[in-house]
């Protein structure tokens, strides 16, 4: 059997549509829970390798699936920049927030040392999991940290981020180029590891005032990948500017993403029409449609999504995270249909 995500970017042609989804590994599946219970918190999980190979064959065991995302979480590099990162039950995550100008942003933290368990998770995955199956390594983008690092928490609109950018520009942009930095070395480490692909998720970036956008989300991005290409690792890269809007396409011509991932406000046919061509497409499924049982709409509309990107190179996913309520059997419904649909 082929790697189809690996078919896909390296030999441009596939007849299957391969899937996965963003958060396959997480709470909906009442498993889950047992192997996340082994562990002290959210932050010894990760840390674990024997819990994070786990949690990353979780969903294949259930599903038919092209890639298993390795389990982590973009916070883990607040973490290491000894930010205090605690997970909340119903608040989510809880850092000690970085104060603009008055914090110190420490820039000698050995990344590659510190996630030690991760590594070796990647290099015992890519040994179990079938050849078929890509393995996906992550990290978050520097915006989207940067939010999370001086806010301390989940926001609906990221003031205190924002003020930082316009009123101490100067530290700001040294918190941006030191995440940089460590983004590249979380990369360059999984794929060594074993990852054959990487995924950036720059999940505020909606949060971006739209004159600094290529400064905040495609500059960065673009220096991680030409980087990580300067240390000879060229694995497809797959980039996240999450309800981005119009910045989409300058991201998709700028960025240097290897594939483009869509949130569900995105009209797949206006993508398709208007981002770079050159860039895979992947997406768009509104993660809430996988909540209603027996939906007459889910089947329509993962329909829809298939035909609209017939011409195009595409990986069927959705357009972010699946939440807890989701349930299991319109997963796997909507594997089925998509792997049943013939380009
Ligand atoms: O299955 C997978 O996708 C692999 C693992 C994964 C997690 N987090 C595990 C996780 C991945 C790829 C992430 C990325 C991540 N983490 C992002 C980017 C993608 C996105 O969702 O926009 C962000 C913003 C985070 C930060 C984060 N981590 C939040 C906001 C939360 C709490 C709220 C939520 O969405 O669940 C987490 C905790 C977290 N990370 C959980 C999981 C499975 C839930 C932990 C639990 O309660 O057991």
């Amino acid at each position: 059997m082929n790697n189809l995500i690996l078919d896909l970017f390296y030999k441009n042609e596939i007849s299957e549509i391969p899937i996965w989804f963003l958060r396959q590994s997480g709470r909906h599946i009442p498993e889950y829970f047992l192997i996340r219970n082994r562990a002290r918190d959210f932050i010894d999980f990760c840390s674990s390798t024997n819990l994070i190979v786990e949690a990353t064959k979780l969903p294949l065991k259930y599903y038919n699936l092209d890639a298993a995302i390795v389990f982590s979480d973009i916070l883990m590099i607040p973490w290491i920049m000894k930010r205090d990162v605690k997970f909340e039950k119903s608040i989510g995550p809880i850092l000690n927030p970085l104060i603009p100008n008055d914090s110190k942003i420490i820039k000698d933290v050995n990344v590659v040392k510190k996630l030690e368990p991760l590594k070796q998770a990647l290099k015992i995955l890519r040994k179990d999991l079938p050849s078929q199956i890509s393995l996906i390594g992550f990290s978050g983008a520097p915006w989207t940290i940067a939010c999370y690092m001086i806010e301390g928490r989940s926001s609906k609109d990221f003031v205190n981020t924002r003020k930082a950018l316009w009123n101490s520009n100067k530290w700001f942009m040294e918190l941006i180029e030191t995440l940089t930095m460590y983004i590249i070395d979380k990369l360059e480490m999984q794929a060594k590891a074993g990852a054959d692909i990487l995924m950036i998720f720059d999940s505020w970036s909606h949060m971006i005032p739209n004159n600094f956008f290529k400064e905040m989300a495609i500059n960065p991005t673009k220096k991680i990948i030409n980087v990580l290409r300067s240390k000879n690792i060229n694995v497809p890269i797959i980039g996240l500017p999450f309800k981005a809007g119009t910045s989409l396409v300058d991201y998709s011509y700028e960025s240097e993403v290897d594939c483009i991932a869509l949130d569900w406000t995105v009209n797949i046919d206006w993508a398709i029409k208007n981002l770079n061509p050159s860039v895979a497409i992947q997406g768009n499924l509104d993660p809430v449609s996988l909540i209603p049982e027996n939906s007459e709409h889910l089947e329509k509309n993962v329909n829809l999504i298939l035909n609209s990107t017939r011409q195009r190179r595409f990986i069927f996913n959705v357009g972010h995270g699946i939440t807890p309520e989701c349930k299991m059997e319109n997963v796997k419904r909507v594997v089925e249909i998509v792997k049943t649909f013939k380009k």
